[in-house]
Parts: C-alpha cells; sequence; structure tokens
C-alpha cells in the first residue's frame, strides 16, 4: 500500500508538471505536449486529490475553478494608488513630454525610456503572500476600481491560467523576489476568444460585447468562476511592487524578473536610449495592431529608471514619468447602400446600415448601427451618401460623419423610419420621452424569436442547440422571414404574421414540444430531437435566477437576477413585491424595481410564469441567510466611509437582519457617518441619535455575531 509521504510526493510531482506545461502553453505559447496528455495529468491528480482532500492545497492546478458563485465583490483598498496615464495624440505632443521629463531631471543624466504596448483590456493588481516552503502564493486580485479602492474579483483572477497561483522558492530566489510582492498589469480577452464569445452571444439572441475590453471587464466581474474560466482571459504583468513601491533599480529589470518569476510578459517591449527611438518604436508598433491576436490602443513610455521615476514623481492622477501614446481611431470611407430595420427582442426598431463593403480596423465591415432615428437625424445621412465609419475597438462600427465633399447628390435617398413594424405590420409606437419606436405586438414573430433565443442562450437557461436555425424552424419561419426581419419595410414583401405551421408560439410551448413533432421537421433526427429534447427537459432545473434573467425584464442582467432570486427565494414572493420591497436588495434602485414591478404587472408575464411552473419548472432560489443579531435596529448612512461602499454597508447590516433608511429620525438607531456628512448628520445630532464611524459599525458587527 502507498504510504501518505509517498502520494504525497506522487501529488507534489503532478502538480509541478501540470504548472510546467501550463506555463509553457499560457505564458511561453509553445506547448511540449498535446492537450490530451495534459488532460491525463490533470485527471490523475484530480483523482488522488479526491482520495486524500487532506492534501489539497488552494494553489493546486485543480483549483482554479474552486470558487462559488459570489454574491458580490467586496472592496479593498490598493497598497498603493492605481494611477492612469496622460496622453499624447500626436508626435509634438510626445515630444514636449519628453522635454519635460529632462528638464525635470539634472541636465548630465541620460534618461532611457521602456516602450511598451498599450494593451487594451483593464489593469488588475495581484497580490502574493508568503506560503509554504517559503513559496508565493496568490492571495488577491483586485481590480483597479476608483484607484484608491479596488474590487476583489480573486475567485475569478484564478481562473486565468497565464496567471500563477503560486510561485515557487527557487524561482522567487532567481527573480530576486521577496515572498510578499504585487504584481499589476493588464487583463485582456484576446480577440480570438472575444469573436467566439459574440458568436455564440449572436446565435443565442443576445447582443454581441462592444469589444474586447468591455468583454474582459464584464467577464472578470462576472458572479461564476466557471463562465470566467471559460472566456479565456490573459494577463500581461507590467510592473512589480514590495510594500506598494517598485524596488529594482530599473523598469527594464523589473520586467525580466516578472518573466523569471514565470509571468506573462508582453514580448514587444523594447528599452531605447532617446525619444527619436521611441517614435521609431511607435511606427513600429501601428501596422502590428492588425497582427496581435488582441488589441491594443497605443503605446506607453515608461522613464527606466526608478530612482529618476522618483525624482519626476506625479501629477494628481498621473505619473510624470511615463506616458501613452494612443493611436488615431481607425477609420475608413464607403458609401450607404441601404437601411435595414431590425425588430429585438423588446420590440424595439432598430435602423441597421448596409455599407458598401471597407476594411477597416482589420475586417471587412458591412453594416453599421444607426441606433435611432435620433441619430439618422442628427447625422443627417441619406441614401446613397459617402460616410466615415470609425472603429474604435469596437466590434460594431459607427458612422461619425457624411462626408461632404463625395456626397452624391443625384443618386441621395431619404430615409424614412418605417411607421408599421417590418414583420407584423403593427403600428409602431414611440413612447413620450423616448427615442426609440418599438413594435407592442408582443406576439410579433420576430419578437416571439428574440425571446426564444435569449431564452436558450448559453449563460441563461442554457439550452442547447436551440439556436438561430431551430428557433426558425419551430417557428414555422422559413429563411426568408428571417431575412424579411431585417429588410425595409417594403408593405408589399411583409410576410404573415404567423406562418400556420408553427410548433410553438412562446417560451412555455417549448417544454410542451413532443417528440414526434420534432420528428416532423426537416432535417431533423431522432437523435437530434432526443438531444433537444433532454436539453430542454433539463433547463427546468436551471433555477429561479436563471428563469428571471431569462424572461428579458428590463435593466434585469445576471447579477442582479442572482440578488433578486437570494433575496426573495421564490417567484411568488417576487411577484408580490412592492417597489419598496424590492428596492431594498442590495444594488436594487428605483428603475429596476419599478421595471420589475411593471413587468409583472402585465397579465402576459403572469400567464407566461404561471405556465412555466405549472410544466415544472423550478421557481425557487436558496434564500441568503438573513442573521438577527441587528433585527430591530434602524440605519441611515452618510457621507463617505473610508473602505467601505453605501451598498457593502447596506448589505453587511442586513445580512444581520438590520434595516437601512434614507431619512434620519427618532426611530433612527443609529447614524453611521463617514466623510463629509452633511444634513443628515446634524439632524443626528440634533435628534440625539447615536452616531458611528466606519470603525464602529464594523466592530459592531463583529460582535454581534
Ligand atoms: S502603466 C502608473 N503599462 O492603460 C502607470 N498601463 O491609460 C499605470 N495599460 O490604467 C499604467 N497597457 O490599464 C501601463 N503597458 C502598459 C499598459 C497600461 C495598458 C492601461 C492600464 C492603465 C491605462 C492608462
Amino acid at each position: 500500500m502507498a504510504t501518505a509521504s509517498s502520494i504525497e510526493q506522487q501529488i507534489e510531482a503532478l502538480r509541478e508538471q501540470l504548472r510546467h506545461h501550463e506555463y509553457l502553453y499560457y505564458v511561453l505559447d509553445a506547448p511540449e505536449i498535446s492537450d490530451a496528455e495534459y488532460d491525463v495529468l490533470m485527471n490523475r491528480l484530480k483523482k488522488l486529490e479526491g482520495e486524500h482532500p487532506e492534501m489539497l492545497t488552494p494553489d493546486s492546478p485543480t483549483q482554479r475553478v474552486g470558487g462559488k458563485p459570489r454574491e458580490g465583490f467586496a472592496k479593498m483598498a490598493h497598497s498603493r494608488p492605481m494611477l492612469s496615464l496622460d496622453n499624447a495624440y500626436n508626435e509634438e505632443e510626445l515630444r514636449a513630454w519628453d522635454q519635460r521629463v529632462r528638464s525635470g531631471l539634472p541636465a548630465s543624466e541620460k534618461v532611457r525610456y521602456v516602450c511598451e504596448l498599450k494593451l487594451d483590456g483593464l489593469s488588475m493588481a495581484l497580490q502574493y503572500g508568503a506560503a509554504a516552503k517559503a513559496a508565493a502564493q496568490l492571495e488577491r486580485g483586485l481590480t483597479r476600481g476608483d484607484g484608491s479602492i479596488g474590487e476583489d474579483v480573486t475567485s475569478n483572477v484564478r481562473t486565468i491560467r497565464s496567471i500563477p497561483l503560486s510561485v515557487a522558492a527557487k524561482k522567487l530566489e532567481t527573480a530576486g523576489l521577496p515572498q510578499s510582492f504585487e504584481v499589476r498589469g493588464e487583463v485582456v480577452l484576446p480577440q480570438a476568444a472575444f469573436l467566439k464569445m459574440n458568436e455564440e452571444r449572436v446565435a443565442a439572441g443576445l447582443a454581441p460585447a462592444v469589444n474586447p475590453r468591455n468583454a474582459a471587464a464584464g467577464t472578470i466581474r462576472t458572479l461564476e468562476p466557471n463562465i470566467v474560466a471559460q472566456r479565456r482571459l490573459d494577463f500581461y504583468a507590467y510592473f512589480l511592487l514590495r510594500d506598494g513601491d517598485t524596488f529594482l533599480p530599473t523598469h527594464t529589470e523589473t520586467l525580466e524578473a516578472l518573466k523569471t518569476a514565470g509571468f506573462r510578459v508582453n514580448t514587444h517591449a523594447k528599452t531605447v536610449d532617446s525619444i527619436d527611438q521611441a517614435v521609431k518604436f511607435i511606427a513600429d508598433a501601428e501596422p502590428l495592431r492588425e497582427k496581435l491576436g488582441y488589441e491594443i490602443d497605443g503605446v506607453v513610455l515608461k522613464v527606466d529608471a526608478t530612482a529618476q521615476q522618483r525624482r519626476l514623481g506625479f501629477t494628481g492622477k498621473a505619473p510624470r514619468w511615463a506616458i501613452a501614446y494612443k493611436f488615431p481611431a481607425r477609420a475608413a470611407i464607403t458609401q450607404l447602400e441601404d437601411v435595414l430595420f431590425q425588430v429585438g427582442r423588446t420590440g424595439k426598431v432598430t435602423p441597421v446600415a448596409a455599407l458598401a463593403p471597407v476594411f477597416v480596423g482589420g475586417t471587412t465591415v458591412t453594416r453599421a448601427t444607426l441606433h435611432n432615428a435620433d441619430e439618422i437625424a442628427r447625422l443627417g445621412v441619406k441614401i446613397g451618401d459617402y460616410v466615415n465609419v470609425e472603429r474604435g475597438g469596437d466590434v460594431i462600427p459607427k458612422i461619425v460623419e457624411v462626408v461632404d465633399d463625395k456626397q452624391h447628390p443625384r443618386g441621395t435617398k431619404e430615409i424614412v423610419f418605417p411607421a408599421k413594424c417590418p414583420v407584423c405590420e403593427t403600428e409602431l409606437v414611440r413612447v413620450e420621452g423616448e427615442v426609440d419606436w418599438r413594435c407592442v405586438n408582443s406576439s410579433c414573430p420576430a419578437r416571439v424569436r428574440e425571446e426564444l433565443l435569449h431564452w436558450a442562450a448559453r449563460g441563461v437557461m442554457n439550452i442547447e442547440g436551440l439556436g438561430d436555425a431551430m428557433v426558425a424552424q419551430l417557428l414555422g419561419q422559413s429563411a426568408v422571414l428571417e431575412e424579411l426581419n431585417a429588410q425595409g419595410a417594403d408593405e408589399e414583401e411583409v410576410a404573415p404574421v404567423v406562418p400556420r405551421t408553427a410548433l410553438i408560439h412562446s417560451i412555455a410551448d417549448l417544454y410542451r414540444l413532443k417528440r414526434e413533432q420534432l420528428l416532423s421537421l426537416e432535417r431533423v433526427g431522432e437523435k437530434t430531437a432526443d438531444a433537444l429534447l433532454a436539453q430542454i427537459g433539463r433547463s427546468k432545473e436551471a433555477g429561479l435566477a436563471r428563469v428571471l434573467l431569462g424572461l428579458g425584464i428590463r435593466f434585469v442582467g445576471e447579477r442582479t437576477a442572482q440578488l433578486l432570486a437570494e433575496h426573495f427565494g421564490s417567484m411568488t414572493a417576487l411577484m408580490e413585491a412592492s417597489v419598496e420591497d424590492l428596492e431594498a436588495v442590495n444594488e436594487v434602485g428605483p428603475k429596476v424595481a419599478q421595471a420589475i414591478v411593471d413587468f409583472f404587472a402585465i397579465r402576459k408575464n403572469q400567464h407566461l410564469v404561471k405556465e412555466l411552473a405549472a410544466l415544472g419548472l423550478v421557481m425557487t432560489a436558496e434564500k441568503r441567510v438573513v442573521g438577527t443579531a441587528m433585527a430591530g435596529m434602524t440605519f441611515v448612512l452618510t457621507g463617505t466611509l473610508p473602505t467601505l461602499t453605501r451598498d457593502e454597508a447596506k448589505s453587511m447590516i442586513e445580512a444581520a437582519g438590520g434595516k437601512v433608511s434614507g431619512s434620519v429620525s427618532k426611530k433612527t438607531s443609529f447614524v453611521v457617518a463617514g466623510e463629509e456628512a452633511g444634513s443628515k448628520l446634524e439632524k443626528a445630532e440634533q435628534l440625539g441619535v447615536k452616531v458611528l464611524d466606519e470603525a464602529a459599525l464594523l466592530e459592531m458587527l463583529k460582535t454581534q455575531s
């Protein structure tokens, strides 16, 4: 029988191997074994750890997706503020900065610059702390937040494969790193991963993310680490701190040390002796842009010597020793050939520009959104006009302006916004004060189609096999109708309202589908039919949060749906909630609360929920346990607290059973006051209500629990 220590050795050896291969694959981009071989090692380790849970350590490669979905992110202060950079938009501004740098230093000193690509992602601080055997271990990942306080996204950061979960003692030693240190850098979503994610979103009827940066930022704030793990984020390191400060003599050495310690450092970095060489680096970097596989939006120059950095110091928000040279936005001129009108899930009609194909920002663009009727008016654009199309790293290109000198006065045609829905012919409605025209027919085939696609989407009800084509078939829509949905409202061409062969007319109908019905569809065999039915059946168990998300209530995204589900615990409780009850939920404001109440006031929606419940969908969630320590106490929060946000303080009080109110009265038990507390504090003093600071509140929460 294997002894405990030999098993421990096996486990450690497997971990070492896996870490090494992860490093080769994710950091160096140079794998030495196949994915299948990697999986074999991983499975062996999982098995051993499963048999010996006492030997599990948090930095094991099996623990990248260990975190449970969380309710929100805690706020944490940065070891030193995460600043932003001043920008230069042309060579002149760049040279002016170089002048300022050199005049800020003794004339006799040489100045070297490190040129780095400006990665278009989101900045992240990774804190490592001492672990067993003199190694360092990833303890915390913080977003930039407001620069002073970030969000603790550790469980998500741990899923990024190019981020080491630990750094072995030996590596620390060769890199010259202490056991506790902080690495700062950029989290990016590579283009391939971004395109894949958007393809899936579009196939599922969801709006595509605007650009990789937004997608990365959204992903890192997702509440489910396993979704983050699927998205394949990447991390490039560019800063190294000890006790909140840089400590190696030069930035060049800092980058080297990061590399040695196993972090991914962007390979396109160069140390130069003069601003002329930096200008050359920039000129070379711009054409690189289309080939990198990830977005960059400029070049960052940093003074190399740490001592010089210290002497130059900071202005209010940015270091004097660094500057961001921003590339110009990528734009091109092309002709507007036509305008199509698309009907979305909520009935909103969006005008879409059909453009003569033009190559801009690395792809051929044929479509651009025109947003709404106001935007068309603002641009003063007509069909046949030449327009300037811009892509600022965004997938959805934008028409910036009409190009005057190329206007074709003879050929242009006014854009006529349709009066009727291009799909079901219902009169379009524009709510007073809103810009959008909507099709208000809730059975409009275009709307039902979008509703179904949203319901089935990954991250919503996850019904695999229910994509564009299948939904069209189930609705009895041919490709022709889909095409029409995107056409101008030419009255003669409009398709029948609901084609006769539709198998379903609503989300609830999905759960009534019969095997024979599916088999009657073209190109649907037994295997496809059974798989789809199994997927639909499985989705019944998705739970309240997913159902809420799937219903497509305005402003209710993944996070809000989760918070609502945890707060109310059941659909019934949620549907009975008043605006006030809803606003008591952490992060739910008046606008969201009203949207929820409005949604459930509509008979059709009530009916749908009833049907779904009767069809066996799970409409409950585990309720967050509310403590009783502060039961009966009412708090009023005022001013800015040193570390907690309002929402956090509120949810902590509520978690202990207390109530948070907006105004001070005699019934108020405590006022929690931060900096710049105003009239509420005065009122508290007048009424003799006890005032606490944040520390006292935290102390109270601690002793109460
Ligand atoms: S250095 C105090 N280096 O650009 C200096 N930033 O516009 C802080 N960024 O917040 C940043 N690539 O998120 C630095 N090679 C790079 C960068 C980089 C991208 C981002 C970073 C920062 C923003 C400032």
